[in-house]
């Protein structure tokens, strides 16, 4: 309190006329008002209430005191309705802040327990593209400057295309490794395919067939995609992993125009002096076919490993096998109606996962899938 106009009368405050009575209430809520803010705790409101309505020396005592009782005829009335109303406006208010000191609203704590709006706020992290999402471009941007297109095609096969027309009849022996999860479907999904009968593909390849149904030759694609396998995870399996496909099928496509392509995106992707090798395969849409390997990315391709001794990741063989591929089969040809006569083309397929391990050395592929942060980081 700093005003102590309650303790004299109005006469020596010099207020003679009802109008000016207004004004000293006014004055007199704006006192109450700046100590009733003043009061954060039960304490300090309680030492409020009885400054202000405390029945011997309280303020509103006092002005009842001091400008009621001795004021003129003229100016009673205007004092005991302004009293009246200061009153009742001061003891909403003091309500109020009780109520909030009691609930313990921001409003109600003092300056230093407000919110600083110029501390740093809680930071989100932003995420990162994972790294087989960084890879899968990596390898598009590869193929994609010596002419691919990046194509895509579905992830629940029918068996005609993920086998039948990739010349894998119902009974061969390949089909042992890769039959695999089955969908039950309501309907046929399409001419050859029983109802009930669609898979999660094994691989890209049935995108060939999609891609070859679609478009006259030229074709230049590759393919990246999930695919599922009934394997048991471990180190270097998992039911669902990533491959690359790739298709290119024209009038005069050889056998050199087919390694040289790998050869080219090996050492795009690997570096320059990375050397590659293929050595004869089997697959029932290739003849021929060839697995592609790369000299060893750990000991350089000399078996040997850093410390001496025999490399353990190429196990001394200096050469680390990489992926399937060949040229198209010409029974492929008769399932979309090209020319086997005129058309000629090479395909292959990778694991990228094993693309991606084998490049950032992660030994593991169950980290691809676990998602730790920790992991995810190391690759921003
Ligand atoms: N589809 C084969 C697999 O998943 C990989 C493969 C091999 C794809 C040879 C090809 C190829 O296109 O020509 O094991």
């Amino acid at each position: 309190m700093s005003h102590h106009s309650h303790e004299t009368t109005l006469a020596a405050l010099g207020v003679t006329e009802p109008g000016q009575v207004a004004l000293l209430f006014a004055q007199l809520l704006a006192q109450a008002n700046a100590d009733l803010e003043a009061a954060h705790s039960a304490d300090t409101f309680e030492k409020f209430r009885v400054d202000w309505f405390g029945r011997k020396s309280g303020v509103l005592t006092l002005v009842g005191d001091n400008w009621l009782k001795p004021a003129s005829q003229e100016l009673k009335p205007a004092v005991g309705q302004e009293l009246n109303k200061f009153k009742a406006q001061l003891e909403a208010r003091m309500e109020a802040r009780r109520a909030a000191i009691e609930s313990g609203a921001p409003e109600a704590s003092g300056a230093k327990d407000r919110v600083d709006l110029s501390l740093p706020g809680v930071r989100r992290p932003v995420g990162s593209r994972h790294l087989i999402r960084q890879v899968f471009e990596e390898i598009e941007d590869i193929f994609v400057s010596i002419g691919f297109s990046v194509v895509e095609g579905p992830e629940i096969e029918t068996p005609y295309y993920n086998f039948e027309a990739l010349n894998i009849p119902e009974y061969h022996p390949v089909r042992d490794d890769m039959d695999t999860f089955y969908v039950e479907a309501a309907v046929s999904s399409g001419p050859g395919t029983p109802a009930g009968s669609l898979l999660l593909r094994t691989h890209t390849s049935p995108v060939q067939i999609r891609t070859m149904e679609r478009q006259e030759p030229p074709v230049r694609v590759i393919v990246p995609g999930k695919v599922y396998r009934r394997d048991n995870p471990d180190a270097t399996h998992s039911f669902m992993f990533h491959q690359i496909e790739g298709l290119a099928v024209d009038t005069d496509i050889t056998f050199c125009d087919f390694t040289g392509t790998i050869q080219y995106f090996v050492k795009q992707y690997f570096g320059p002096s990375v050397e590659t090798r293929f050595r004869p395969s089997y697959f029932p849409f290739t003849e021929p076919s060839v697995e592609f390997d790369v000299s060893c990315i750990f000991c350089g391709g000399t078996g040997v490993a850093a410390n001496g001794a025999t490399c353990g990741k190429c196990k001394g063989s200096c050469w680390i096998e990489l992926f399937g591929a060949g040229m198209v089969d010409p029974a492929v040809y008769g399932f979309v109606n090209y020319d086997a006569k005129k058309l000629s083309g090479f395909a292959f397929g990778m694991g990228m996962d094993r693309l991606a391990m084998l490049k950032y050395g992660i030994d593991d592929i169950q980290a691809f899938f676990q998602n730790d942060v920790r992991f995810l980081r190391q690759f921003p």
